[in-house]
């Protein structure tokens, strides 16, 4: 086992690591957001979905945990490899590379510390409750959570759907440079599919961004709505 660890602690292990945790929150991603998609269906979809999970605790916790050991891996690792390329160069570059470099890959651990805060808010929020309590408490005939009616009354506050889409462009460019990074790392250069896999790789984050974005944007603008009599 010592050579597994040894190779995760090295520079390339670390850099593997950082791109399998990431291409895995990438499905979480594109599973969540396909889920929060249903809303357009309307609010016996969404719902029948998020009961769904609720009534298979089993599922829902092995995923929960899995989720959550892939997000520390990914975190502490970035945070590692920052801290050793900071002591390795401890004078930055003035000129050459960093030039280069894009907006997107330059601000990869600023970004991701950002979203970090958000998915800590975004818990307290929609999971557990806690924050903007007027929008998000229990409200099903049986006292079960109406994540729909949850969703649209959050977002009818303008300045909660507002933050929420700043996230999602946050969500947006770390997924820009994140998705051709882990092609690089995997080392699948080739002249001919590396510009076909960095454009597949800036469609589907910009997708993505759309994605999610379209749920708090319709609520702004009166597309998704409460039902007439709802609560
Ligand atoms: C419009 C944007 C979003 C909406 C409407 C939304 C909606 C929701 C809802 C309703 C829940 C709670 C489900 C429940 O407890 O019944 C949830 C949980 C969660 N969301 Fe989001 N979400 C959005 C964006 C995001 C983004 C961008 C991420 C991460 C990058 C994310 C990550 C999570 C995580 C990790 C959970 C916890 C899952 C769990 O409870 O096990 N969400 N989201």
């Amino acid at each position: 086992m010592g050579w597994v660890a040894t190779f995760f602690r090295s520079s390339i292990g670390s850099k593997f690591l950082m791109a399998l945790t990431g291409i895995l929150l990438l499905f979480f991603v594109l599973g969540h957001m396909t889920g929060n998609l249903l809303i357009f269906q309307g609010a016996e979809a969404l719902n029948a979905y998020a009961h769904w999970l609720h009534d298979h605790p089993k599922f829902l916790w092995t995923s929960r945990i899995v989720l959550l050991a892939i997000f520390v891996i990914h975190v502490t690792t970035a945070i590692r490899l920052k801290l050793e390329n900071m002591a390795a160069r401890p004078v930055s570059y003035v000129k050459g590379r960093t030039l280069k470099a894009t907006l997107a890959s330059r601000s990869m651990v600023f970004t991701g510390l950002l979203l970090l805060a958000y998915i800590l808010f975004h818990l307290l929020h929609f999971t557990l409750g806690v924050v903007q309590k007027d929008a998000t408490g229990p409200s099903g005939p049986g006292g079960e959570k109406d994540v729909y009616a949850m969703v649209v009354t959050s977002f009818g506050n303008p300045v909660y759907a507002a933050g929420y889409i700043l996230a999602i462009a946050l969500l947006w460019l770390h997924l820009w440079h994140g998705i051709a990074s882990f092609f690089q790392t995997m080392g699948w250069s080739h002249p001919r599919w590396t510009p076909l896999f960095t454009f597949l790789g800036k469609a589907l984050s910009l997708l993505i961004f759309l994605g999610y974005v379209s749920v708090p944007f319709s609520v702004l603008t009166g597309l998704l709505k409460l039902p007439a009599g709802g609560n």
